[in-house]
């Protein structure tokens, strides 16, 4: 059986030992063991490969062996061995676990091993035999397709270690090597790739023939290893296809070139080096990439990086490059580092220019510090027999993404040029000269997919032959003059998705004959999945009707067709020519081959494209053949009925192709700007191009001079500066040139205004749009028109300099703009591979041929800054629907901010001394809109600064008051539009009558108004006055405990930076949590929020899983509405100030957001800034721009820059770990990195990193996580933002998140938070509710600390020796001892200091020192008290009854309130005498007589009496204080009474104040101790109290003992 095996046999230094062919394993076992006699045989394999083959072999050995009749000698052994699959097994360890295996099995010197595998078991195994027992013999068999054509053949082995691949190894031939094709069947398809991109390779350097059929043969070689052989088909010669022949024979055509080079170099001494095209950027690439993108990949879009270097030094031509590219992805491989596959990964933006050529610097081919590439100069050769030596700033001229060009006088002027070829021409011609008799030599030919595949197909008919001259400048083309063959049985012509190839196609297959010799009876011409569905109906349907027999292969109307060679009849053909021109150029082109003349009607109404039939036939009439179109006899008219004469097209020997002329106004335009003279060859009067118009109709009259003659156009431009505005120019007939056109316009004197060209807002991008917001970063305005724009021009000194232009990926914005790019400095194009479309050689040829020099950019991003405090703050603007409380809001901002409120209405009636409504009654609304913009213009120049100015309804409904608008934004200003629910303004404006009337319904305006509101608005505040609208929102009103007071100062001073709402405890030595909220409607939160917050800084609000009523599906990818989110955005401002943190996560970083709405990403992430958001936490995985974009508007709010890995391959401490925490750190203002733990070590690593990190000067707040149950260490040990759950939520943000008491059980078990003791100080104190207070608090927060009482009757050694005890906590002081206190501390607070008074200890640790601070609550929890009831600076008069300490604070939080005026009543009048002297700033009266006010008219609205209740009475008698009704005197608005006094529930002076006055309220003084309590918490932990539970504990034990 084996003996029907076919090998062919290649050699290599000296010896054929690489055999090849199908099925191979008895072949491979018979000759190791005749060829190789051994003791041993050992097998070894990876698990993915032992699978599909071990079997085979094992089986095979052992029938072999068992059939040796061995007299003396002991049969020979064969062992196995499988290691893992994958590049880990290539390391030490895995080499030590094969030569354990081989010195466990006692193998000895003779031992031969089998290497069955892909590069990591050959380079592993050959390794182990290079060094086992000083090197033992060993075969390849190779599995992978990169392993057949290039790691098994060349004796290289090696294993890697952790400082990079392959670094340990040895030359080190195998005795065979084995290429068994059939292998691959099994082999991934993206393994496969990875294989081809080696063979590619080696035919781009080595053999051009080799690489025409890998070009044109895509198809074919894929289906042989798609098509499983069965019967061992391919083992002999007979039974094998052509496919397995194809394959094969690219296998051997590779490996042969590899084991030329190598039999001549064997040690990579030079020629060797040759092999390394694509590899020295390859490489680089592949160093970050990995292992995520195979070695091909990497080393494909290599080859292209590395071609397009040669370009650039002139070395290759654009054909070559082009080529190249198109073969790599044919054949699926990426090509440029902006394929989705690359950039879509999160480490692709590790990918910086710098790193490359760092980690090229490594390479072992460079010479010193230079750089070695392989160039190619053409398909098929390099440049050099070595690689050569290549300066760092071409390489990265090369990487970046962006480019500039350095402005100038072009260095070649006069510049005389030729463009790339016209894509249709050369369509065309190649089918014209293919068709034709004669050689002709096509030069300027744009090389495309269609003519590629077009040239592929008509190779295969025998039609014609092809050959490239001039390193792939020229086109010779042997035409075969319409002699066609049907191509060989089963053999299709595969089109890909190339349109035009396919059309012009379907009519030359109608023009095979059929020859006796041929096998095939039919001709086939397919496509991809996309060609499949593209039109062919009406040609098809034509050439039916005239006789060709075809058929539809699959559906109706599109390819695959199958075309019967039968010559094509002729005679008259009716057309349907409304849907392609191309239809009628394919039957035109090849009518002249038809048996008869062709007389060809287009029928079917309008015919589409007229032009290019006229091309088609004005290229014919160059190639010989006259087509006539008829005209009506009597009219003169012209008929769509063309006659075409029999005949055959005589070649031209040479035929340039006309340049494109689209393309040719750029040269053109850099001329007209530059002053310069510029020639385009091959484009002229004659030229059928509509662009070709655009010198004569626009260049000269925006003042260049033109001449053209047939074929050639000149351009002179008028010295700088010079360029005339044109009126009007209709662009109708040459639309694609008006972005030159425009930006010429940008520098031309005046305005010009272009027109028809509303077709250009439907092409790659919005390109009006896209000029319009380009120009505009150059300081030009612009119009938009219905079928155009305006432009008007500025000097050129005038122009902005250093613009970034954003290219939306198309090719004629980005060469637009370098026309402009010419002339002012520092213009950077962003995305330079734009111009692939059509001139992928642009910027070269802009260099080389133009003679201006073009430098590579990397976009840097914008460093992060801040508004500094030196200056002053930017007024704030309201704008908003009238009635939507533009007023009311303002005057709270202005009155939070400290500045000055200005109403514009107010102000128009100031100016104008008449009122709004008078205003337009009198004059008309144009009159009042015009007076309103200058009085907004003037508003922003005069009050510019601290000023919030509420502007009328209406403004946005002027254009200049709306640029006005959006100029104050783009210039750092704020402008909120205070939204407001349509339905409430309306109601509201029914009762108000001031303003003039709408004239129109309210709800049409808003609709009108909505997008100005949103376009000329930064922010967004959103007053829900009824703040929860019936039937919308329900909340019980009791859980909005903030007033909207509160919500308009945390908003108007965060937004505008005068104090951000940021969290504190972000800073070094604390630690900061957060809460996920996980609910999909924040609302189901709001009644327990403030026990979900307990001792977290911020919330988390996860936008993802957030889901209205309205969104049906429940779970799944989700996008929510904006307005849903605003609404919960309010929603959650209506019960917390805690800093909110603004969270989008995509499915596969663990959230529900689909995974590509970017778009909408961006939009969200866009309006929490516009909500005024403190947190964003932006994916360093979003695009580049959005991430810039954000960073340029946030404002105060901070970015969370963050990188999430879910595969649990990124490593902490690895360089790419580092990378991203570099890039990290630069976009944002937190840092952080959510790894996936696999082991415990990694929480330890993760930990490690985050030292090491944060040590470093100036280091950014950091969070460090991992995910998964393995992970939660790495919580509890983050400092930084530990996202942390609750028991209380539906479910958990992320696997192995636990809640914050969690979190401090668990540092406190590590011993991370040592739980220390708090005391009361006093006496008596044992009734005290303060252990009750704090211990709860501990308790609910999972805190290890204690709080107990230690009554002493002084100030003695018991307090002396706690408070110097290492685990004291702190301590709440209370009588006798609050001022005895004072000298044991080292520090007191303003507030104690002031009062003279302490009743809260804090020990600070400083470093190496302690130091004992003392401060005083009791002031903050009487002003707490008061400020829930009476609103800052309402206080008239205020009560204060006693004169001890507690009266020091009452009167210091009275002070605060800005009480107009103090009385102090006390026992002893002296003692509150000595309050009113020791208080000078302070309006204090001492009064005698309670109830009898000095100023009469003024009595108190605040009254804090701080005596024991029991001394005071009711009634008048002895030795009682009498508190007489008049007290509470004070009926005009709201009033409290606040009594000090715990005992009893109900004092004599709160039951007096609720008998006498209803506007009284009251307030006990467990009330005063709970809300001093929570601040003497906050100073003890750095944490908010959690109120709700200890409040609730404490009234409970107060009513249980009262
Ligand atoms: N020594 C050299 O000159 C040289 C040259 C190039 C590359 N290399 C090395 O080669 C290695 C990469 O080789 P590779 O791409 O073959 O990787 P590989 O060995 O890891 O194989 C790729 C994957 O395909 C599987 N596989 C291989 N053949 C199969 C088959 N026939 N059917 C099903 N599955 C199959 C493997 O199990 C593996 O999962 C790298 O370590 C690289 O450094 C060495
Ligand atoms: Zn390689």
């Amino acid at each position: 059986m084996a003996a029907l095996t076919d090998v062919q046999k290649i050699n290599i230094l000296g010896r054929e030992s690489i055999h090849c062919g199908f099925h191979l394993v008895p072949y491979i076992v018979r000759t190791v063991l005749t060829e190789l006699p051994a003791s041993t045989y050992v097998l070894i394999t990876d698990s993915n490969i032992a699978k599909f083959y071990f079997p085979a072999f094992e089986e095979e050995f052992d029938s072999t062996l068992s059939g040796l009749t061995n007299g003396s000698h002991a049969r020979p052994r064969f062992l196995s061995h499988i290691i893992p699959p994958g590049e880990t097994s290539k390391s030490r360890e895995g080499k030590a676990v094969v030569e354990d295996f081989l010195l466990l099995n006692k193998c000895t010197r003779d031992t031969v091993i089998l290497a069955l595998g892909g590069g990591v078991v050959g380079d592993l195994v050959g390794f182990v035999a290079a060094t086992f027992m000083r090197g033992v013999r060993f075969c390849q068999i190779p599995t992978s397709l990169l392993a057949m054509v290039d790691s098994s053949v060349g004796g290289k082995t090696a294993i890697d270690t952790p400082h990079g691949k392959n670094l340990i190894g040895a030359f080190w031939q195998p005795e065979f090597i084995f290429i068994d094709a059939a292998l691959l069947e099994t082999l991934p398809s993206r393994e496969f790739s990875n294989g081809m991109a080696e063979v590619v390779k080696t035919a781009a350097i080595w053999n051009d023939s080799e690489f025409n059929s890998l070009e044109s043969r895509s198809a074919e070689i894929f289906a042989a290893i798609q098509t499983p052989s069965t019967d061992y088909a391919g083992r002999s010669r007979k039974t094998r296809s052509l496919a397995q022949e194809l394959l094969l024979a690219v296998i051997i055509g590779s490996i042969s070139v590899k084991a030329h080079i190598v039999t001549i170099d064997p040690t990579e001494k030079g020629l060797r080096n040759l092999v390394n095209f694509g590899h020295s950027i390859g490489h680089a690439i592949e160093a970050i990439l990995t292992p995520t993108i195979l070695h091909g990949e990497c080393v494909s879009i290599g080859m292209i990086l590395e071609a397009e270097l040669s370009r650039q030094m002139g070395i290759l031509s654009q054909v070559s490059v082009g080529r190249l590219a198109r073969c790599l992805k044919a054949y699926n491989l990426p090509v440029s580092l902006v394929d989705p596959r690359i950039a879509d990964l999160p480490s692709a933006k590790l990918i910086t220019v710098e790193r490359l050529l760092d980690i090229m610097r490594v390479d072992k081919k460079n010479q010193g510090n230079d750089k070695k590439i392989v160039l190619l100069s053409r398909i098929g050769a390099t440049y050099e027999q070595k690689a050569s030596v290549v300066p760092d700033s071409l390489i990265s001229k090369t990487l970046s993404e962006s480019v500039t060009v350095i402005p100038g006088i072009p260095s070649f002027n006069p510049v005389k040029m030729t463009t790339p070829g016209s894509k249709s021409i050369s369509n065309r011609a190649l089918v014209l000269a293919a068709l034709g008799t004669g050689t002709c030599r096509l030069t300027n030919l744009l090389h495309s997919d269609d003519t590629q595949v077009m040239m592929a197909a008509l190779s295969e008919l025998k039609g014609a032959k092809f050959e490239w001259e001039d390193g792939g400048e020229t086109l010779v083309v042997h035409g075969g003059n319409g002699s066609l063959s049907v191509p060989p049985q089963g053999k299709e012509l595969y089109l890909g998705n190339a349109g035009t190839a396919a059309r012009f196609l379907t009519t030359v297959c109608t023009l095979v004959q059929k020859s006796p010799a041929d096998d095939a009876e039919m001709t086939v011409i397919t496509g991809n999945a996309r060609m499949k569905q593209r039109p062919i109906g009406p040609l098809v349907t034509a050439l039916r009707t005239n006789g060709s027999v075809i058929d539809y292969l699959e559906s109706d109307g599109c390819l695959p067709l199958s075309i019967r060679p039968n010559g094509l009849k002729g005679g008259s053909v009716q057309l349907a020519a409304s849907v392609s021109s191309q239809y009628v150029s394919s039957v035109l082109l090849c009518a002249p081959y038809a048996n008869e003349p062709i007389t060809l009607e287009l029928i079917g109404g309008q015919v589409i494209s007229q032009p290019y039939i006229d091309m088609t036939i004005a290229m014919m009439k160059s190639f010989g053949i006259e087509v006539s179109r008829r005209t009506e006899k009597d009219t003169g008219k012209l008929l769509d009925i063309y006659d075409i004469p029999k005949g055959s097209y005589q070649n031209p020997s040479n035929y340039s192709i006309e340049s494109d002329a689209s393309s040719a106004t750029y040269p053109l335009a850099i001329a007209a700007i530059t002053g310069t003279l510029c020639t385009i060859q091959n484009i002229g009067s004659l030229s059928l191009q509509g662009d070709a118009k655009f010198a004569r109709e626009v260049l000269e009259r925006m003042g260049c001079e033109v001449t053209q003659t047939a074929t050639e156009t000149t351009v002179q431009g008028p010295p700088i500066g010079e360029l005339k505005a044109v009126e009007v120019i209709d662009m109708e007939v040459m639309t694609d040139a008006f972005l030159t056109a425009t930006a010429l316009a940008a520098v031309a004197n005046g305005k010009t205004r272009i027109v028809g060209i509303a077709n250009q807002r439907v092409k790659e991008c919005n390109r009006i749009r896209a000029m319009i917001d380009e120009l505009a970063k150059f300081g030009v305005s612009t119009n938009e028109l219905d079928d155009g724009l305006e432009i008007m021009g500025k000097p050129v000194e005038e122009h902005k300099k250093g613009v970034s232009v954003h290219c939306y990926d198309d090719h004629r914005v980005a060469m637009a703009f370098s026309v402009l790019a010419s002339l002012i400095p520092g213009t950077i194009l962003e995305e330079k591979r734009c111009v692939e479309k059509t001139w992928p050689n642009w910027w070269d040829d802009l260099q080389n041929k133009i003679g201006l020099e073009v430098k590579g950019v990397e976009l840097s991003t914008p460093s992060v800054s801040f508004s500094s405090n030196a200056v002053p703050f930017k007024s704030v603007v309201l704008i908003g629907m009238r009635g939507s409380g533009k007023t009311f809001i303002g005057d709270l901002a202005a009155a939070a901010l400290h500045w000055k409120f200005i109403d514009a209405d107010d102000h128009f009636e100031t100016v104008h001394k008449i009122g709004v409504r008078q205003f337009v009654h009198e004059n008309g609304w144009p009159a009042f809109r015009e007076a309103e913009t200058k009085l907004l213009q003037d508003l922003l120049n005069q009050q510019g600064h601290e000023h919030v100015i509420s502007l009328g309804g209406g403004i946005v409904e002027t254009p200049s008051a709306r640029d006005l608008l959006k100029d104050w934004v783009s210039e750092g200003g704020v402008v909120v539009h205070i939204a407001r629910n349509i339905d409430e303004v309306i109601e509201y404006l029914g009762l108000e009558g001031s303003r003039p009337a709408y004239g129109e319904p309210v709800n049409d305006v808003f609709q009108r108004r909505a997008p100005w509101f949103a376009e000329c608005s930064s922010h967004r505040f959103i007053n829900h006055v009824e703040a929860f609208v019936e039937g919308k929102i329900v909340i019980d009103p009791t859980d909005t405990k903030r007033g909207i007071r509160e919500e308009v100062a945390r908003f108007f001073n965060h937004i505008t930076g005068v104090a951000a709402n940021l969290a504190q405890n972000l800073k070094p030595g604390h630690n900061s949590y957060f809460l996920s909220l996980t609910y999909p409607d924040v609302l189901l939160a709001l009644p327990r929020l403030e026990e979900l917050s307990a001792g977290v800084d911020a919330l988390e609000v996860r936008v993802d899983l957030l889901r209205s009523k309205e969104d049906i599906e429940p779970q799944g990818k989700h996008i929510p509405s904006e307005a849903y989110v605003a609404d919960q955005i309010a929603a959650l401002r209506r019960v917390t100030s805690l800093p909110l943190i603004f969270t989008v996560r995509t499915v596969s970083e663990g959230g529900a957001f689909p995974d590509h709405a970017r778009k909408e990403v961006s939009s969200l992430l866009n309006l929490a800034i516009s909500l005024g958001v403190e947190y964003l936490d932006v994916e360093m995985q979003l695009p580049e721009q959005t991430i810039r974009q954000l960073i340029a508007r946030k404002g105060s709010t901070q970015i969370i820059a963050s990188w999430h890995d879910w595969s649990g391959r990124l490593k902490w401490g690895s360089p790419e770990a580092q990378a991203m925490y570099d890039i990290a750190a630069r976009n944002g203002d937190i840092v952080k990195m959510v790894f996936t733990a696999s082991t415990m070590l990694d929480n330890f690593d993760c930990r490690a990193f985050a030292l090491k990190t944060n040590n470093r000067p100036g280091a950014k707040p950091f969070i460090a996580i991992n995910m998964g149950a393995v992970g939660q260490l790495s919580r509890i040990l983050n400092t930084t933002f530990s996202p942390v759950s609750h028991p209380l939520q539906p479910s958990r943000a992320a696997p192995g998140q636990i809640s914050f008491a969690q979190v401090q059980k668990a540092l406190h078990l590590i011993g991370e938070l040592p739980a220390t003791k708090f005391y009361l100080f006093g006496n008596p104190i044992s009734h005290s509710l303060s252990p009750t207070l704090h211990n709860t608090a501990f308790e609910t927060l999972g805190l290890p600390h204690t709080y107990e009482l230690l009554e002493t009757a002084e100030v003695g050694e018991d307090i002396k020796n706690t408070i110097a005890s290492p685990d004291f906590g702190g301590a709440s002081v209370t009588i006798p001892h609050k001022m005895n206190i004072i000298p044991s501390l080292d520090q007191l607070t303003p507030a104690a200091k002031a009062m003279g008074a302490v009743n809260t200890i804090i020990p600070k640790n400083d470093s190496s020192t302690r130091l004992l601070v003392g401060d005083n609550t009791d002031w903050l929890g009487i002003r707490g008290s008061i400020a829930a009831r009476i609103a800052v600076g309402q206080i008239h008069a205020a009560l204060v009854i006693g004169a001890g300490g507690t009266s020091r604070a009452a009167i210091y939080a009275l002070k605060d309130l800005g009480a107009k005026v103090i009385y102090v009543w006390n026992r002893t009048h002296d003692r509150a005498e000595e309050l009113r002297v020791s208080n000078p700033d302070v309006n204090i009266q001492v009064i005698n007589e309670l109830g009898n006010w000095p100023n009469a008219t003024v009595s108190p609205n605040v009254i804090v009496s701080t005596i024991p209740a029991s001394e005071t009475s009711l009634e008048d008698k002895p030795g009682y204080l009498f508190y007489p009704a008049s007290l509470f005197s004070y009926l005009d608005g709201p009033a409290i009474v606040l009594d000090l006094a715990y005992k009893p529930v109900e004092t004599p002076l709160l039951k007096l104040a609720k008998m006498t006055a209803s506007n009284w309220d009251t307030a006990q003084g467990v009330e005063v101790l709970l809300q001093q309590g929570y601040a003497q918490f906050e100073q003890w932990t750095s944490r908010k109290c959690p109120q709700g539970p200890v409040s609730r504990k404490v009234w409970e034990v107060y009513y249980n003992r009262a």
